[in-house]
């Protein structure tokens, strides 16, 4: 007998204690490998008897066998081991709720901002933009407000020097529009304009939208039209409107728009200050004095002219009650619209 029991044991605990596939295989390659201790015997048993050769080979093949199958047991065993560590380690709970998104969205005054060139694009007015550095003329001069005249007060300017001036109201628009443009003329022009004022109402830099028509026939009754069909788009079809007679230099004759508390109602409230109304945007008639400034012969053409504050609207169309939380920049502010 050339194998002892001994050497069996040592196999079968070898076997038993591997722990990886590597170490089990270095036993394989030990025991049953082309140089393995089987082939060794098996190359000596040559050197036996035949009738011995027959018998020793034969255990030696049982012992192959049985060898074999202890060392797929273990492999197999091993390899299932692996596949649950790996599936543990790469386990996906599916049930976790996911991470939320940080999404933005557009500022308030942007949002109003669309909403009314949307609607005036609608009824087919184009957007027009001008400069936010602006020469008086543009600004002041052609618009009937000459040097000295006192309505220059009613707008604290940037004056940048004697010449330029940061535009303190998108009318500015208009002249430039019009000096480029033979009429009829339908625009709007959105933008930023600046005036030195601050408090809970205004803010150095606030948004403002003009709007202008010019043709043959325009009167008062085109330009109420338009802006009751816009009023009634931006805030809602019951929204009462009110024309009050104003004063701008560059409008004869001039109104400002009053639409009902959109808080109360009408019925009176702080907000409205317990008249019923807000103020929402200046209109009126082109005034001569302008057409003439831009060579438009106003004994051919009449036009109308408004300018609204998107902060205003906006300020009312969500009822808050300071200008100055819109470009304070706190997300939990700005995050509700
Ligand atoms: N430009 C004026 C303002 O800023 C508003 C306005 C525009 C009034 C057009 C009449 C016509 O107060």
């Amino acid at each position: 007998m050339l194998l002892d029991l001994e050497s069996v044991n040592i196999f079968e605990k070898e076997i038993a204690q591997a722990e990886s596939l590597e170490e089990l295989n270095n036993i394989k390659v030990k025991y049953l490998g082309k140089k393995g201790i089987i082939n060794n015997l098996n190359k000596s048993l040559k050197n036996l008897q035949a009738n011995e050769r027959i018998v020793v080979g034969k255990q030696l093949q049982a012992l192959r066998d049985r060898f074999e199958n202890i060392f797929l047991a273990k492999e197999k065993k091993l390899k299932q081991a692996k596949l649950e560590e790996i599936l543990k380690k790469e386990q996906i709970d599916i049930t976790l709720p996911g991470f939320p998104f940080i999404a933005g969205n557009l500022h308030p005054i942007t949002q109003s901002y669309y909403k009314i060139v949307d609607i005036f694009t609608s009824m087919g007015f184009e957007v027009a933009f001008g400069p936010e550095v602006e020469k008086d003329f543009y600004n002041f001069e052609a618009l009937n407000i000459p040097k000295d005249h006192p309505a220059r007060d009613m707008q604290d300017t940037f004056y940048i020097d004697d010449e330029m001036l940061l535009r303190t109201h998108t009318s500015p628009v208009q002249i430039r529009t019009m000096l480029n443009q033979k009429p009829p003329i339908k625009i709007i022009a959105p933008g930023k304009v600046y005036r030195c004022d601050s408090d809970v109402s205004h803010t150095p830099m606030f948004h403002q939208v003009e709007g202008l028509l010019v043709d043959k026939n325009i009167t008062l009754v085109n330009l109420k039209a338009i802006l009751t069909l816009f009023i009634e788009r931006l805030f809602d079809e019951n929204t009462k409107l009110r024309f009050r007679p104003s004063y701008f230099p560059f409008t004869e004759p001039s109104a400002e728009v009053d639409i009902g508390c959109v808080v109360c109602k009408g019925k009176g409230c702080r907000v409205c200050g317990f008249s019923g109304w807000l103020e929402i945007l200046g209109c009126g008639m082109v005034h001569p004095n302008v057409f003439k400034a831009v060579n438009i012969d106003h004994t051919v053409y009449s036009g109308f002219a408004f300018g609204l504050g998107i902060e205003r609207v906006t300020m009312l169309l969500y009822g808050i009650d300071d200008i100055r939380l819109f470009f304070e920049n706190n997300i939990n502010f700005l995050g509700q619209f």
